[in-house]
């Protein structure tokens, strides 16, 4: 570094020495502002000390911890106003049941304010949260989600599914949560509510650590616009994954049901309804990395497939799982010839009529017309979804690329993939049964859920699907 450099490195301090004497007695300043605005106009609804108490005797939220609950741009927002109410039905819903307005501060006060909070009103008991945001992968978020519904909280909470708001209004909204809460504060509170909101009709719901991590990771991607995502299969181990040492992990922990030549014949298959997938008839080394990678993390369970095909996240470490997938990858290019293999029907991809089992989807679905009118955007954004984009996997690698059921992952697949070309069994499966499918999977078949499509993409692809027999 030259001599100059130094100067200009000293000229810069100086100019901030300067700045920082000047800024004192402001920020002294600022700071007797934001007590003497706490003390007249918040005390009257708000606690700022002492213990944590019952919804039913207090006027707003305690606020002993707001200095670290909030994220600092969503707290300048809610005191200059420029937020939604939190308590759909109003804090105290017992006493009024709408919500009211809440005072209104201005943008230098509001400022003052979230200093006064940071510096003054931190709570000992929160640390540091044991979620690492930025490991956070797609399906754990998934998984949170799965939770949330699972363990009520949305009866109680609201969210945004499509842009509308779904679920019980009684205490706090949390569509926006990812962007209102500290991460830290937020994985504290979960660990009891009790010791922030008693005696409120909070809940405390029953979880492994894990579970936690799934909830708290996905609340707080809640209203994040594009939140990124951590991508396990793109990370070293996947890099330095090796096929060979892959085939001993195969051995050691797939062979048992999926056999050793991977024909869905291992020692346990007899038992098993469905089948352990042939490996060997499926094209694995077209298979996205995130589906393998899900698929063997995750279990058949939470892929809308048979709980029998194991999680083997808990097991199998990082880096035998990604030599694993090498191997599987190396191994597995998909059968020329659709073999019949043991307990397997007759493969039957691209018949019309075609023959089928599909189960019927549950009222819920049932009933449903494509709300979507099919225009060019609407069938362009399906055509998409369908030979690109869609998540596990595109529909082309099992429907194949026109539709017809024979895309490269039907050769191992039995039922076969509907053939969407065959307007002899088309015409009679309502608009219902294919979003329902779509969105859930068809059980006990390679079908997947496609969990993560919004309703308005499952409502493109069914126009899109329907073009094929027209
Ligand atoms: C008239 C009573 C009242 C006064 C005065 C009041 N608040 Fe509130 N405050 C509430 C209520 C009620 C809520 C919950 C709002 C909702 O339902 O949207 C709330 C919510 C909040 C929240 C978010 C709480 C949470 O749950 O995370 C903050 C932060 C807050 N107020 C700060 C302030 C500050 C700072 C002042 C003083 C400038 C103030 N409030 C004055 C009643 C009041
Ligand atoms: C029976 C109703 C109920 C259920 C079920 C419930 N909650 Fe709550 N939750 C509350 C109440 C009540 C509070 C306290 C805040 C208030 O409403 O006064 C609260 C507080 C919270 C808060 C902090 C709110 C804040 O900003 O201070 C979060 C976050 C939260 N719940 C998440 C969840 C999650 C996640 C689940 C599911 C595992 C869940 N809740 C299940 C009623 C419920
Ligand atoms: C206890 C038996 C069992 C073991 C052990 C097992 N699987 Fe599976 N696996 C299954 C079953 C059953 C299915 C079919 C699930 C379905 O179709 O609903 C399956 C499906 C799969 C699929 C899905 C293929 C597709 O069409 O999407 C892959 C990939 C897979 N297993 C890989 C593995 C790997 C890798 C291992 C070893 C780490 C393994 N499995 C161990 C039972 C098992
Ligand atoms: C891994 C292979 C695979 C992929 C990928 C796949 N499907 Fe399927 N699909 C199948 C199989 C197998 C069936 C037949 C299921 C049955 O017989 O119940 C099926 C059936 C269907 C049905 C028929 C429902 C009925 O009631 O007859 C629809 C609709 C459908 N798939 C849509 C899609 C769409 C849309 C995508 C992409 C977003 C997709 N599929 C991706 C394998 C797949």
């Amino acid at each position: 570094m030259s001599a100059l450099n130094y100067k200009k490195i000293g000229y810069v301090a100086m100019i901030c020495a300067i700045f920082l004497l000047a800024s004192i007695p402001k920020a002294a300043a600022n700071e007797k502002e934001a007590e003497r605005i706490i003390k007249n106009q918040c005390t009257a609804c708000h606690k700022f000390e002492g213990k944590p108490e019952s919804k039913f005797n207090l006027k707003g939220p305690d606020l002993m911890w707001a200095g670290n609950k909030y994220q600092r741009p969503w707290l300048l927002r809610w005191l200059q106003g420029k937020e939604e109410n939190l308590y759909p039905k109003g804090y105290r819903w017992d006493l009024s049941p709408a919500p009211a307005k809440h005072p209104v501060l201005s943008e230098a006060q509001a400022n003052s304010v979230a200093d006064y909070f940071e510096k003054h009103f931190l709570d000992s008991r929160v640390g540091k949260s044991p979620v690492d945001m930025s490991t956070f992968n797609e399906m754990e978020a998934q998984l949170g989600a799965d939770i949330f519904k699972n363990f009520s909280c949305l009866g109680c909470h609201q969210i945004k599914e499509d842009g509308k708001k779904i679920g019980g209004p009684i205490s706090v909204n949390l569509y926006d949560a990812g962007n209102r809460y500290n991460l830290d504060w937020w994985s504290r509170f979960a660990a009891n509510p009790q010791d922030f909101t008693p005696h409120s009709g909070e809940y405390l719901a029953d979880l492994s650590p894990l579970g936690a991590r799934y909830i708290i990771g996905y609340l707080m991607t809640l209203g994040v616009e594009d939140f990124k995502f951590f991508e396990p299969w793109k990370t070293g181990p996947f890099q330095n994954a090796n096929a060979k040492r892959g085939d001993k992990v195969y051995r050691e922990y797939c062979v048992q049901c999926h056999g050793a030549q991977g024909r869905g014949d291992g020692p346990g298959a007899s038992g098993l309804d469905p089948k352990p997938a042939v490996h060997a008839e499926l094209p694995l080394s077209d298979y996205p990395e995130d589906y393998l990678y899900n698929i063997i993390y995750y279990g058949g369970k939470e892929n809308g497939k048979s709980p029998n095909m194991p999680d083997w996240g808990m097991t199998i470490p990082t880096q035998d799982l990604a030599d694993l997938i090498a191997y599987l990858r190396a191994t597995f290019k998909g059968g020329k010839e659709a073999v019949a293999s043991p307990g397997m029907e007759k493969k039957s991809s691209g018949d019309c009529p075609q023959k089928r089992t599909t189960k019927k989807v549950s009222f819920k679905y049932s009933g449903k017309k494509n709300p979507l009118q099919p225009t060019a955007a609407n069938i362009k954004a399906g055509e998409t979804l369908y030979q690109k984009s869609a998540k596990p996997m595109a529909c082309k690698l099992c429907h194949g690329k026109k539709g017809n059921g024979k895309g490269p992952g039907a050769a191992g697949i039995s039922p076969a993939p509907r053939n969407f070309t065959c307007s002899a069994t088309m015409a009679d499966i309502s608009d219902g049964q294919l979003f329902g499918i779509i969105k859930e999977g068809s059980k006990g078949t390679a079908m997947p859920a496609f969990k993560s499509l919004k309703d308005k993409e499952a409502w493109q692809l069914v126009h899109y699907i329907r073009q094929f027999s027209k």
